[in-house]
């Protein structure tokens, strides 16, 4: 026996190495035909890893401090050698992060990877994605820029539209009576240790669920029900070395589409880092016009398009919880859009078009006419839902095929 199988046989009789290694990656048989969107999973876990390393880097420099702050940015951005592109990775890597959360998200409405039962996978995603919300909006008030103060103004503002509690539990949450330093250092303490130790808890629960009752597909079909006679599914094939090979091309790809914006559009014209954002923290100058990023807008303007605030973030947290729930309005009895019948197809497009034009309504400033589109695409989103229970079961599906289609 090799010097280096000796080895691993001792660890192996102390700790589950390679039968680990075995269950995840080399005897896990994933199913053959995963296309495009099959990428954004992995390179989700690029992303964070990203975070996480640039994050400690930043963290080593950074001083959260309402005084000290804005004024260690710059130092990082002009005197740290390298310091910019590891503070450009970071916030790049911020929007870069909801980019592929979104697609991956959204794989999971195409092919109706939330249904059993795999439910337990999707329930964990939506863990995960609140855990993503709150570490984007208390890292986005740690550069102390003026969108940063006035951006978790509005928000630290809306606990206090709960009637008879809400003045005092918006005092509590910011820890002051306007946004301080100690507001910055909570947000601090949240941002870079807090959140973080969950969001990693979760992926990891992410994975063990999923492979626990195996991958979904493009078909949407069980891939265990045919096995050979050694008991490994016909149309799946182990995640190492297809999948892992196959995943680097779509790494690569990512990583050439993310440092062009690293290294020519970092600010993402005004989306990705916003322009009030480099000026320093003034409590007595409101911006013009307040936005939060990108990634919120759908939600903010779900917000907005309520006339009554305490309604507004109800129907704001209406719009996220009924995300928790989708395994169980879904009553189709296939999984895979492919399958589905018109209504599901027509729905689905629907509420991608209607997700949209409220993400760019979220960032501009209301007038009458968007208001009332604001509210119609509101309606919309949320008819999605709760119709879902409906069209999934009256509509006419297609007979899904026995085997995957493609994927050879
Ligand atoms: C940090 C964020 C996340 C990471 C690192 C992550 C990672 C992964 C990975 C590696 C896979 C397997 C590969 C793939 O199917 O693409 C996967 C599958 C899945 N994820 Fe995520 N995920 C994240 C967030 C989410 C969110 C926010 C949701 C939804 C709310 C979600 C729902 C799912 C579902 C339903 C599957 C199974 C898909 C299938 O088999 O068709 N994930 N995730």
């Amino acid at each position: 026996m090799s010097i280096a199988k000796k080895f691993m046989s001792w660890v192996d009789a102390r700790y589950p190495a390679t039968e680990t290694y075995e269950y995840h990656m080399s005897k896990y048989y994933a199913p053959k035909n995963f296309n495009f969107w099959y990428f954004f999973g992995v390179l989700s876990m690029v992303v964070l890893v990203n975070q996480l390393v640039t994050g400690i880097w930043l963290t080593m420099m950074f001083n959260p401090s309402a005084e000290g702050a804005f004024a260690s940015l710059e130092y990082i951005m002009r005197d740290v050698k390298g310091g910019w592109l590891i503070r450009y990775m970071h916030s790049t890597g911020a929007s870069a992060f909801f980019i592929v959360v979104y697609l991956h998200m959204f794989r999971g409405l195409l092919y109706g990877s939330y249904k059993k039962p795999r439910e337990l996978v999707w329930l964990i995603g939506m863990g995960i994605y609140l855990c993503l919300m709150a570490e984007g909006f208390f890292g986005y008030l740690l550069p102390w820029g003026n969108m940063s103060y006035w951006g978790a103004q509005v928000i630290l503002n809306l606990p206090a539209a709960i009637p008879f509690i809400g003045d005092a539990l918006a005092e509590w949450v910011r820890g002051d009576y306007l946004i301080s330093g100690i507001t910055l250092n909570r947000f601090f303490a949240l941002h870079v240790v807090a959140i973080p130790l969950v969001l990693v808890g979760l992926v990891f629960m992410h994975l063990v669920a999923l492979h626990h009752v195996g991958s979904n597909n493009p078909d949407g079909i069980d891939i265990k029900k045919l096995k050979d006679k050694n008991g490994v599914p016909l149309d799946g094939v182990p995640f190492h070395p297809y999948y892992t090979v196959h995943d680097m091309v779509g790494i690569v790809v990512f990583f050439i589409c993310f440092f062009a914006v690293v290294f020519f559009v970092p600010e993402g014209g005004g989306y990705f880092l916003e322009k009030p954002n480099f000026e320093v923290a003034n409590a007595l100058k409101t911006p013009p016009h307040i936005a939060p990023v990108w990634y919120y807008m759908p939600f903010y303007a779900i917000l907005r398009a309520v006339p009554h605030k305490l309604g507004g973030v109800i129907a704001m947290g209406a719009a996220i919880a009924v995300l928790f729930v989708l395994p169980w309005l879904d009553r189709s009895p296939v999984r895979s859009i492919r399958y589905k019948g018109i209504l599901s197809k027509i729905a689905l497009a629907i509420f991608v078009v209607s997700f949209i034009i409220l993400g760019y309504l979220g960032g501009t400033a209301s007038t009458p006419t968007a208001t009332i589109v604001g509210r119609i695409c509101t309606v919309l989103y949320f008819l999605y839902f709760l119709l879902m229970p409906f069209y999934t079961s009256i509509e006419k599906c297609k007979q899904p095929p026995e085997r995957v289609t493609g994927g050879h």
